[in-house]
């Protein structure tokens, strides 16, 4: 294993108040997405869509790396010059992600188990030799009533630990994510209490399989309320660090302000309780939240704690990323200019967030 290149290369990708651009969604996900949009599903269309991202210009001014999927790696533009290549001229590092899906986890309705361990090796070494610095592998904990199991956690974690020694094995930078589920009405509270479980059970499988924590990446949830659940209407407290912030009706804050301040202290704290100083840095999901609100959050995150955080507190996000370009793209050639500046445009609303100089004012330039 050779540290220093992780080190280097997982620095990197947090490096400059960058962030990450997941654009690694399976085909059938992409598919799904397109068919809301009547978008065609076909390799075409989707090379298509991925052209219009990897050639957006100026996007390394904002993106460190961006994550692939095996069809998009292996792919072109138009004119022959392989994705891999445009990328890399760009200065953004390549990443590809490995896991081949989250499965149902026999036994446990309603949970799953993240498969793809199997024959990892040998992909790993053929991703590294295309170009590939980074990996992804994404484990889902959804919550519900009794949800989730300690065995569906602890499964899940130690198949990201598995994942995470291979990819370190063959000079890969793992992005380590266990994403809990916005789905639901559960509580802001309950999430924390489940977020804090799956990353201390995490880093514990991670300990366990020898993992290099300065070598990788954590990318998680931020605590969130689940998305069916009531207004919160709670009076709180909540304190991070020495510092304490009083979130109360009487406020009369608008609601999405509230919520911003509680998810960015609550998030903070968890991450806090849960995570190592080595591992350099946090490169949250969007998980379906708004494009704004994810810009909001994390901004706050930076704007609160930054100069006390051990680790970066970055993006790698898909949707709250691409979802305007693709809306705007639509599968017409005509619209791909429009669409690649709304997605430099998300891509320069994260990377002033990462400096706590995100504001709403950028949303209506
Ligand atoms: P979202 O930002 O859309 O949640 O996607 C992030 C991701 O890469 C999921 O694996």
């Amino acid at each position: 294993m050779n540290t220093e290149n992780l080190i280097t290369t997982a620095k990197a990708l947090v490096a400059d108040d960058k962030g990450l651009l997941a654009m690694d969604e399976s085909n059938p996900t992409c598919n799904k997405r397109f068919a809301k949009l009547n978008i065609p599903q076909t390799v075409e269309a989707r090379r298509a869509y991925r052209e219009l991202i990897v050639t957006a210009p100026g996007l390394g001014e904002s993106i460190s790396g961006v994550i692939l999927y095996d069809e998009t790696i292996r792919q072109q533009k138009l004119d022959g010059t392989t994705f891999l290549k445009v990328l890399t001229k760009a200065g953004i590092i390549p990443g590809i992600k490995v896991d081949t899906g989250a499965k149902d986890l026999a036994a446990h309705p309603g949970e799953k188990i993240t498969e793809g361990l199997d024959g990892l090796r040998v992909r790993l070494k053929e991703y590294f030799q295309m170009g590939a610095r980074f990996a992804k592998w994404r484990a889902v904990i959804a919550i519900s009533e009794g949800i989730p199991s300690r065995s569906c956690i602890e499964a899940n974690a130690h198949a990201l630990a598995r994942y995470a020694a291979l990819c370190q094995e063959a000079g890969l930078v793992p992005i380590v994510e266990p994403e809990v589920l916005m789905d639901g009405d559960h509580t802001l509270e309950r999430c924390r209490v489940v977020t804090e479980e799956v990353l201390r059970n995490v880093f514990i499988q991670l300990n366990c399989q020898r993992v290099l924590l300065e070598g990788m990446i954590l990318k998680p949830n931020m605590v969130l309320p689940g998305l069916s659940s009531p207004p919160h209407q709670e009076v709180k407290e909540v304190g991070v660090g020495e510092q304490q912030y009083q979130v109360r009706l009487s406020d009369r804050q608008p609601d999405e302000e509230r919520d911003i301040d509680e998810v960015a202290d609550i998030t903070v704290k968890s991450l806090w309780r849960t995570v190592p100083a080595a591992v350099p840095g946090i490169a949250f999901l969007s998980g379906g939240q708004s494009a704004e609100l994810a810009s909001a959050r994390l901004n706050l995150m930076n704007l609160r704690f930054k100069l006390q955080l051990p680790w970066a507190l970055s993006f790698s996000f898909a949707r709250a990323i691409q979802q305007p370009a693709l809306e705007i793209w639509c599968g017409q050639e005509a619209n791909i200019k429009a669409a690649q500046q709304a997605l430099l445009h998300r891509a320069e609303c994260n990377r002033s967030a990462r400096r706590g100089e995100y504001t709403a004012a950028m949303e209506m330039t």
